[in-house]
């Protein structure tokens, strides 16, 4: 049985692509030229996230970052203008690559050069809203915003010296740190939940879907949010932590059943995890996604999930909690001789 006789199977984990190394770029071939449709794309992928009542819900990092990118509305940017935002800020690098999602070692090896790499895939008019492979919107749109701040440059720098010293075991650990904070995590500002992940900024879906999540948590009374919400967030996620431990078991048996998405139930499988489990559908387990505290715990014990909604958002007190957090897993790892 060869990989070529099987379509792939969604687990999450990345198939190995076969990439021909004389198409890569090179430092001198990092330019692209784009035809109109494809700068029409990214028009409306830009033009759907920049709304007002979508923004909002963007912690200010983003908002601030997004201002000093210049990004053209209308026009995909030149790696060159994307440089001369960010080098000169933070010192690192933007690499265009044609490899459609880079595997972590490779990852890393550039990360720990400082160097950002974007893809060369532009999603197609069909994925507007969701696209399960992250394309160079998300990179660019998603990530590159807060590559202009030091706080961001930071918080990328710590991982490549701790992947490099880590065992699998430990590796597996840092890559979903790497989603559930900088892909995914969620900041809390002025008592409010905002969007900090890049793979929340860039999909409209998802976007919506955590935003509709908010409300929800209001409007259903799991949330006053006239009192301490991240406090309310704690106290929810100990009371159910018997709960979040089972819905987590179930995901990862999905996962390694590679059923994390389906064509009949769509991107959100998990939810009918919660009715084979017996959880009801209230509280915390109401909407599409569970959001609970940033917890590397709780993170190191629930996989990746690419190919379909994520079950579980960790919301962070400040970018600072969240950097002092993944200092407590990564700073150990990376000072071993
Ligand atoms: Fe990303």
């Amino acid at each position: 049985m060869t990989m070529n006789q099987n379509p792939p199977v969604y687990t999450g984990d990345i198939v190995k692509q076969d990439i021909d190394p004389s198409r890569e770029y090179t430092a001198e071939n990092q330019e692209i030229v784009f035809n109109d449709e494809q700068h029409a794309i990214w028009a409306d992928l830009f033009a759907g996230i920049h709304q007002p009542y979508l923004l909002e819900h963007l912690c200010r990092e983003y908002i601030n970052g997004l201002a000093m990118l210049q990004l053209d509305p209308k026009r995909i940017p030149t790696v060159k203008h994307l440089n001369v935002q960010i080098q000169t800020r933070t010192g690192w690098r933007i690499e265009r690559t044609a490899v459609r999602y880079t595997l972590a070692d490779d990852w890393y090896a550039k990360f720990a050069q400082r160097i950002f790499l974007i893809t060369d895939y532009l999603r197609t008019r069909d994925q507007m809203e969701f696209t399960p492979e992250p394309d160079m919107f998300h990179d660019i749109f998603g990530h590159l915003p807060f590559l202009t701040q030091d706080f961001y440059a930071k918080i990328e720098d710590k991982f490549a010296p701790a992947y490099m010293k880590a065992t699998e075991e430990e590796r597996e650990v840092i890559k979903h740190l790497a989603w559930y904070s900088t892909e995914f995590g969620l900041v809390m500002e002025n008592n409010r939940i905002k969007v900090f992940g890049a793979g929340i900024i860039s999909g409209r879906s998802e976007l919506t879907h955590t935003i509709m999540e908010f409300y929800r948590l209001g409007r259903d009374n799991v949330i006053d949010y006239s009192r301490d919400v991240f406090a309310q967030l704690q106290s929810h996620f100990l009371a159910n932590k018997k709960d979040i431990h089972r819905i987590i078991a179930g995901v990862n048996e999905m996962h390694r059943q590679g059923k994390m998405s389906s064509e009949e139930q769509g991107w959100n499988v998990v939810r009918a995890l919660y009715d084979k489990l017996g959880i009801p559908r209230t509280g915390i387990f109401g909407g599409d996604v569970i959001l609970v505290p940033f917890d590397v715990e709780t993170i190191a014990l629930i996989p990746k999930t690419v190919y379909a909604f994520n079950p579980m958002f960790f919301v962070c007190e400040t970018l600072e909690q969240m950097d002092s957090l993944l200092d407590s897993y990564l700073k150990p790892i990376a000072s071993r001789k």
